[in-house]
């Protein structure tokens, strides 16, 4: 063997057995505290991860994932987690090729320098109450546990998806960044009615729509007289005029139970 591949050779098993171990015990993260790795993966979490937890973490689409190891996480439950995924969930699974247990172990080594305590006063509201809310002002369009309208996505587990403050904004001011499936649309037809409601699918030549009634509705485009993107979600803003703040405390507590619509999913 000439001697540069030896060196390589060489390199790699005693590498492999200082870390082999390591790697294998996976109760600890190899990589904690190494500043080259905690630089591939910020890299890695902003190209990866930062659409759906945030750039800091905090949560936009995803939950906010800075509390994780406060809340009693461990290194290895996360780094199984981020691998397979959260089934049926938006959480995505980042087996190889999209990411190998190098990338994923730097990417949380990166987050353990994010991470923050668990909140210490626990978030206000009654969630009784909270659920009476929801059933006479959100239940028209959304799922919970089983009962509920579709014209809104299903919120049966709204409360491991998104952070309490991501909740709050949703509800008092709106959202132009529409959930995919629940885009608001109009269609105006060839005689002239206008149909309102959500898009559910999109191509060249056609457009689905749920109506606010709930009837999925098909049109072809080239007879249709217009299909008009909206600015403005179906979903209402409640300001405070129609939730006061200590009914939206009430609402937030009891969104934040919803945690689930099949517990044998639950990652340890
Ligand atoms: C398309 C959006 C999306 C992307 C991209 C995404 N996540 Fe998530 N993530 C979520 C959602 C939603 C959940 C909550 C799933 C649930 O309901 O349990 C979640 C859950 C998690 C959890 C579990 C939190 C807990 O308390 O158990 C971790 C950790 C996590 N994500 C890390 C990551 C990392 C790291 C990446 C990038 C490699 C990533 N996520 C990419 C949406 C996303
Ligand atoms: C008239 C129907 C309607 C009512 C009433 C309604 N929503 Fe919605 N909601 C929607 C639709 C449609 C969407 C998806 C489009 C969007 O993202 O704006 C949505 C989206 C949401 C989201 C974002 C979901 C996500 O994946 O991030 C939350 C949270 C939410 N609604 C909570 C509520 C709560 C809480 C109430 C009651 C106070 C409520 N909604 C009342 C129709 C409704």
């Amino acid at each position: 063997m000439p001697a540069m591949t030896w060196r390589l050779f060489s390199t790699v098993v005693v590498s492999w057995a200082l870390i082999g171990p390591a790697l294998h015990a996976q109760t600890r993260n190899p990589y904690e505290d190494n500043p080259d790795a905690i630089l591939a993966g910020m890299g890695g979490y902003r190209v990866r991860c930062a659409d759906c937890h945030g750039t800091d973490g905090r949560g936009v689409r995803g939950p906010d994932i800075t509390t994780v190891w406060s809340t009693g996480r461990s290194d290895e439950g996360l780094f199984n987690t981020i691998r397979r995924g959260v089934p049926n969930t938006e959480m995505p699974a980042f087996a190889a090729p999209r990411a190998s247990d190098r990338d994923i172990w730097q990417m949380l080594a990166y987050l353990k320098t994010l991470a923050a305590p668990a909140p210490t006063d626990p978030p206000r509201g009654n969630a009784e109450n909270g659920a009476k809310l929801f059933r006479t002002l959100c239940a028209a369009c959304h799922k919970a546990n089983g009962t509920g309208g579709r014209l809104g996505p299903d919120l049966s587990r709204i409360g491991t998806g998104r952070s309490r403050d991501v909740l709050l904004a949703r509800i008092r001011r709106g959202s132009e960044d529409f959930r995919a499936g629940f885009e608001p649309v109009t269609v105006t037809t060839a005689d002239g009615a206008t149909v309102q409601g959500v898009k559910k699918n999109e191509d060249l030549f056609s457009v689905q729509i749920m109506d606010n009634r709930e009837r999925i509705q098909g049109y072809e485009k080239d007879k249709a007289k217009a299909v008009e993107n909206g600015k403005k979600s179906a979903m209402p803003v409640f300001g405070p005029d129609r939730l006061s703040d200590s009914d939206l405390d009430d609402l937030l507590k009891y969104l934040q139970t919803l945690r689930g619509f099949d517990p044998t999913v639950k990652q340890q």
